[in-house]
């Protein structure tokens, strides 16, 4: 059965086509992130207007190099929350239309569900470049999965697809969107998970005292604390006071002072994310550990979390990590075969709001 999967809950319009939730037949990911680079975070209305351009195009190309026409196509599936309002309408509103005119089955999902999905693709269709480091075997349920990524923080078990409770998750900011907030303060670019990891090799994790959160549920998490704590630590190290701008902190800064930060900041985030997962594992015992969406993608945290869980965890590649539509795609696949009934593509909705 194949599933093309379109995506456009933030700044990436993406569409794809997966066969049997396993096999990747195309991934095409076209971002707006350098529109967005220079005001440090995701616009929403630039967003949206990207989407619209770029979406017929993306959907094209995912059908060519999936070499499908749209007879070859069983159902689409499509993320209708969470995200930005107006990103969403786009991909739905798509999707609703081509389910309507190619007269296929239509299959909403959650983004943040269909993040762990991706862990699921397992091979690759031989007319894709082979540039993608799969996974070798699928995740066993009941799977322990910790979802990280610009929006979202949280751990979540798994007793089957669609089937599952989710332990703890953050109070107040995601741990990608700290990564992007710390970074602005740093004057390193836009997206902050990488360009943090990039400038964290040059510093000592240990220059800085950075605090962990105390958390009653001793699976939740919490990113905002960590983040004020570097903000008063840079203004200290600059000899300003707590009412300094954090936008001219950078220009203060030196180069070291910078990448102290970085990597005492990165440090702290990470032992929150590896304190938590590996506690979890230990009570749970669970049959796989994936860690999935777009900060799974960094190299330091995997290297982290290889240390300390005695399970290896699965991971996607990195390029299936961020936002994709082969892992929305995938999901539609679980969704169908799990007896979903598709949407009425007359009446379907976005759900900015949409929680696990
Ligand atoms: O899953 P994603 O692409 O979008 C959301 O659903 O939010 O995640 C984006 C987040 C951003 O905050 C970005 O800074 C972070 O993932 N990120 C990384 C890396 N690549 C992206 N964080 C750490 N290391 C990376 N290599
Ligand atoms: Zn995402």
């Amino acid at each position: 059965m194949k599933i093309l999967g379109i995506e456009t809950s933030c700044d990436e319009t993406a569409a794809a086509v997966v066969e049997d939730g396993e096999k990747l037949l195309s991934s095409v990911v076209a971002s707006s992130i350098d529109l967005h680079k220079r005001y440090g975070g995701v616009v929403p209305e630039i967003a949206a207007r990207s989407h619209i351009e770029a979406i017929n195009p993306v959907i094209d190309k995912a059908l060519g190099e999936a070499e499908c026409d749209w007879s070859d196509i069983d159902g689409i599936a499509v993320t209708r929350g969470p995200g930005l309002s107006g990103s969403l309408l786009v991909g739905v509103l798509s999707a609703r239309t081509l389910a309507i005119i190619k007269n296929k089955p239509l299959f909403p999902v959650n983004h943040v569900e269909s993040h762990v999905c991706a862990a699921f693709i397992t091979s690759i269709s031989p007319t894709l470049t082979p540039d993608y480091y799969l996974p070798t075997t699928k995740p066993k349920f009941p799977i322990l999965a910790l979802i990280v990524s610009g929006g979202h923080t949280q751990l979540v078990l798994f007793e089957g697809h669609g089937k599952y409770q989710v332990l703890g998750r953050t109070h107040d900011d995601a741990v990608g969107e700290a990564f992007d907030k710390v970074a602005k303060m740093l004057g390193l670019p836009y997206p902050g998970g990488p360009s943090i990891e990039q400038k964290a090799k040059q510093g000592d994790e240990t220059a800085y005292d950075l605090p962990l959160p105390d958390m009653k549920n001793k699976y939740a998490f919490s990113y905002s604390g960590l983040k004020t704590a570097v903000l008063r630590t840079a203004q200290q190290a600059c000899s300003k006071p707590f009412d300094f701008p954090s936008y001219q902190l950078s220009e203060l800064l030196s180069r070291k002072q910078k990448a102290d930060l970085a990597a005492s900041f990165q440090r702290a985030a990470f032992e929150q994310l590896v304190h938590k997962t590996s506690s979890a594992c230990k009570q749970l015992s669970p049959g796989s550990i994936v860690i999935a969406g777009g900060v799974a993608a960094s190299g330091k945290l995997r290297k982290m979390l290889e240390d300390k869980l005695t399970t290896p965890a699965i991971y996607a590649d990195p390029k299936l990590c961020t936002d994709n539509a082969a892992m929305v795609a995938a999901l539609g696949f679980y969704k169908v075969s799990g007896g979903t009934r598709p949407a009425d593509p007359y009446s379907l909705e976005v759900n900015p709001a949409l929680s696990m």
